[in-house]
């Protein structure tokens, strides 16, 4: 089968990646990607030798880019985006342009050549906030109330992939996924900016009071999610992915400070972001029911391995740090 990964120069693509083209040698993945600050073929260094990989650099909001790389795909995932909120907030174009301008050129290049399988990947962001103490989670069903530039531009790319589905029966399938963490994640956000903050000796900054939780997910184990959905998912039908493990962003940097053997002065509060979501929480039944999928990591388990990773590899995330934007955590 001949798969192509958008967007797997990024954190969530090359792990997808990695584990796509090692376990299954049958199978040609083509990486496509643009190389954004967000995207380094570092990242992807270990299979460039491999013969069933193969890397494009092209731009998904781009039809002559995409077209020859779409034309005889049997499975297209799309991971490209801009993903991180507090770019989004000081300038939303490029999310404009790569989620929803992008995500509307590759359902055209799906369309012109036939694709016979793609799916989405998107953001649990898209359904809006939850108040602390509300017992719901969301669900398929659930309404879109997005709130920000970032989780309106991955809102949007939803709604074009079911119109593309309904309108011209597209095989899609769409799914949205919780906070993600592991190796490979770009310094500025949370876990990782926490971790290389600490092993530099430096303190680890807290938007507003902390009280923001979210719903984290080992990469390893949405990759694996990623796979069966793209591979067996019901065309039209969206899945929710989730390792039901809500913890808020205090209680988070606390983990992060026992494992260094650090004490809460190792905290800095820093003023809040505008429009700062309280709490997601998803309930991933449907994929649990369909496919069997459970995660595989407890997340102080894979709170410890991500750590272990960025001590391991200094190489791959010092030089990003210059090009770190917000630096406090989400
Ligand atoms: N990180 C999370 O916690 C999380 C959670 C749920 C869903 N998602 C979604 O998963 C996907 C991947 O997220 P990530 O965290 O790996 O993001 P990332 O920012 O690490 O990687 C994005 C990749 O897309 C590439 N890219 C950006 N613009 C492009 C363009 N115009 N053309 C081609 N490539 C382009 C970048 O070079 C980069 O390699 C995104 O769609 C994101 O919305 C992420």
């Amino acid at each position: 089968m001949k798969v192509v990964l958008t967007g797997a120069a990024g954190f969530i693509g090359s792990n997808l990646a990695r584990q796509w083209v090692v376990e299954h040698p049958e199978d040609t993945v083509t990486v496509f990607d643009l190389l954004t600050y967000a995207g380094r073929r570092e990242s992807l260094r270990e299979l460039e030798a491999l013969p069933n990989f193969r890397f494009v650099r092209g731009d998904v909001a781009e039809r002559g880019d995409l077209d020859p790389v779409v034309a005889d795909a049997d499975l297209v995932v799309h991971l490209a985006a801009e993903s991180h909120n507090d770019r989004a907030i000081a300038d939303p174009r490029p999310f404009v342009r790569t989620n929803i301008v992008g995500t509307a050129t590759l359902l055209e290049s799906c369309r012109r050549h036939d694709v016979p399988r793609a799916h989405f990947v998107s953001t649990d962001e898209v359904f809006g906030s939850l108040e602390l103490d509300d017992p719901r989670r969301f669900d398929e069903s659930s309404p879109y109330r997005p709130r920000g530039p970032y989780s309106a531009s991955k809102a949007a790319a939803d709604h074009l992939v079911r119109a593309w589905q309904t309108t011209y029966g597209l095989p899609l399938t769409l799914s949205n996924c919780s906070n993600n963490f592991g190796p490979y994640q770009f310094p500025e956000k949370l876990i990782p900016l926490a971790i290389t903050n600490l092993i530099r000796g430096r303190k680890v900054p807290l938007y507003g009071d902390g009280r923001y939780v979210r719903d984290w997910i080992d990469v390893g184990d949405h990759c694996r999610a990623l796979e069966l959905v793209a591979r067996k998912g019901r065309p039209g039908v969206t899945y929710l992915i989730s390792a039901e493990t809500e913890v808020a962003n205090l209680e988070l940097v606390h983990r992060l400070l026992a494992i260094f053997g650090s004490g809460p002065d190792m905290i800095e509060h820093v003023a809040d972001r505008p429009g700062h979501d309280r709490r997601y929480a998803l309930d991933p039944r449907r994929l649990r029911e369909e496919f069997g999928w459970a995660p595989a990591h407890t997340f102080d388990q894979a709170l410890s391995e991500t750590v272990r990773w960025y001590r391991a590899h200094p190489e791959w995330w010092e030089p990003l740090l210059p090009h770190v934007v917000g630096g406090a955590a989400r």
